[in-house]
């Protein structure tokens, strides 16, 4: 929603203009007038909508014809005032002032238009029989009011009205021509429907229809309201309501409705709720909330945003098998602009024949908050994770870890994800190795002295080949004081010995025990490492379980 308003009087000479304005700050209709008042600036407070507003008049006298298109250029809202006891200037809108005002925009936005009768003190009927046809004519004008300046009629409404077209705009949600929602507002309004509807039957039921006005409005509607809201959609659409549910026809209605009856403060409220801008594109401040991320600290879900993405899950689980098919995650991506997670799903995470099982799915999202936050906050922004949780943002949701270094330091870490680098030369099977666990590689050198080293033989099926000159992997890893290499094959059954990956997790989760240990120590120590080796296995597990399970 735009920060200030600024609306200008435009109109024939003598018309009123000056008048208007000076009855709006005075109270009182001035006899004498200058030709052009002052700029005036009402400062937000009171103002209905709480923005500050510029009222700028305008004197043809006092302005050349490129003033008056500066003036028009910055104007957000145009009040084109006419005097109703004078039909030529009701002539001259239709003639001139609306072509000026709109002329060269071609078929771009429109500046919207306010028509404004005054002196109605010195006409007994309405002025509305001349007006209407130039209404029909031009969409962009947004309503018309009669008022006077010498008897403070109508003034601070026609004000009102000027700021209420500027900050809830016709334009963007409603076709006057067609009388229908513009296809954008019924394509929002639509998704908006989606996300509330949270047992996906296609409608909302009284408890989802509380749900949305509560998370949009802030309080849930009377239960007598309720009924209304049902027994209007019923006389007016057929299929409106089933089953004493709002269907989706029912809830496009209702927001026609609101707008037909100048009520688009409303739609325009539950569209902002849910992140859209005054051109109905969802803004990037909602899709990408400031978090900060200092360098050498990780990204993780925290337990609202697994609690969120676990019932997203279970919304879209129709069949409630436990794992979402090609068309259920394709529903629950309907609320996207395009799919975020394609066919490489199975090359992140372990899928089981074509369906993503829930440990996937989080995994995923482990992998996306930890990989990639920008993009986890905004598939969060399109799933309404802070309009349907009530959160101020997404960054609601995320944990960002303390620094890895003061981990380091301490020898202990709060993380539950950990990152593993898999290095080795082309072509040695660093990809089927970490295919065989569906990871993800991050290319690196394993020698930055901090992080724990895991030297992987894979291959390890195939008859041992001539070794090249130079040192042997084993000699190399005991020169290096690194465990020695582990063994690997992708070969054989297809049941995974995740040893290693245990082993491999050890290392990333008691960094300190690999290296002072593994690293340091002589070569009777190591003996002791064995010892110590069944305590650790222990915490391990645990540590694992922490890593793989406790992320749900
Ligand atoms: P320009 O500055 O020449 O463009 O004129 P303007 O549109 O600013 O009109 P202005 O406010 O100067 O008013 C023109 C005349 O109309 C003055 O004599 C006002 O007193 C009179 N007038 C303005 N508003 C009303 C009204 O509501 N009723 C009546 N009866 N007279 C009005
Ligand atoms: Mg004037």
């Amino acid at each position: 929603m735009r920060r200030d308003v600024r609306i200008l009087l435009l109109g024939e000479a003598q018309v009123g203009k000056t008048s208007l304005i000076l009855s709006l700050v005075g109270e009182e209709f001035p006899e004498e007038v200058p030709a052009r008042a002052e700029e005036i600036t009402i400062p937000a407070d009171v103002t209905p909508e709480k923005v500050p507003t510029h009222i700028v008049d305008y004197s043809e006298s006092e302005q050349t014809d490129e003033e008056l298109q500066d003036e028009i250029h910055k104007a957000n809202v145009v009040c084109v005032v006419y005097d109703v006891s004078e039909e030529a200037t009701i002539e001259k809108i239709r003639t001139k002032w609306i072509p000026l005002v709109n002329g060269r925009t071609g078929s771009g936005p429109r500046v919207p238009i306010i028509l404004v009768g005054n002196k109605s003190d010195l006409r007994p009927g309405s002025s509305m029989e001349a007006v209407l046809p130039i209404m029909s004519q031009f969409p962009e004008i947004e309503t018309c009011v009669e008022c006077s300046a010498k008897h403070l009629r109508n003034i601070s409404e026609l004000f009102y009205y000027a700021q209420k077209a500027v900050l809830h705009p016709t334009a963007p949600l409603y076709d006057p021509e067609t009388k229908q929602l513009t296809p954008k507002c019924a394509q929002a309004l639509t998704r908006i429907f989606k996300l509330s509807d949270q047992d996906l039957d296609n409608s909302l039921s009284d408890e989802e229809l509380n749900a949305f006005q509560k998370s949009c409005f802030g309080h849930p509607l009377a239960p007598q309201a309720l009924e209304d809201v049902k027994r209007v959609v019923c006389k007016n659409v057929p299929g409106g309501v089933q089953d004493d549910r709002l269907t989706l026809d029912g809830f496009l209605f209702l927001n026609t409705l609101f707008i037909q009856r100048g009520r688009h403060e409303t739609t325009w409220a539950i569209l902002r709720r849910f992140g859209y801008s005054d051109m109905l594109e969802l803004t990037t401040d909602y899709l990408f909330p400031p978090l900060h991320v200092p360098p050498g600290c990780s990204t993780e879900l925290n337990h609202h945003g697994y609690q969120f993405v676990q019932q997203v899950f279970e919304k879209h689980d129709q069949d409630c098998d436990g794992a979402l098919s090609l068309e259920e995650l394709q529903n629950l991506f309907s609320v996207f602009p395009v799919a975020p997670w394609g066919p490489e799903l199975p090359h992140t995470v372990r899928t089981d024949s074509g369906r993503l099982p829930l440990h996937g799915y989080l995994c995923q999202w482990t992998l996306v908050t930890y990989l990639d936050v920008q993009h986890c906050l905004e598939h969060l922004g399109y799933l309404g994770y802070p309009t349907l949780c009530e959160q101020e943002s997404q960054a609601q949701a995320i944990t960002v870890t303390r620094e890895k270094r003061l981990d380091q330091e301490k020898g202990q870490t709060q993380r539950n994800v950990l990152m593993c680098k898999v290095v080795g030369a082309q072509g040695v099977g660093k990809s089927s190795f970490l295919q065989a666990f569906l990871g993800h590689s991050l290319g690196h050198h394993y020698m930055d002295g901090q992080t724990p080293c895991l030297f992987v033989s894979s291959k390890a099926d195939l008859p041992e080949g001539v070794a090249p000159p130079g040192l042997s992997p084993a000699e190399f890893c005991r020169r290096h004081r690194l465990p020695a290499p582990a063994l690997f094959s992708c070969q054989g059954p297809a049941l995974l010995n995740t040893d290693i990956f245990t082993r491999l997790a050890t290392m990333a989760a008691f960094p300190h025990l690999a290296h002072s240990e593994l690293h340091h120590t002589s070569f009777w120590l190591r003996g002791m490492l064995i010892a110590v080796g069944a305590a650790v296995a222990a915490v391990l597990s645990f540590s694992l379980y922490r890593v793989l399970v406790k992320s749900r």
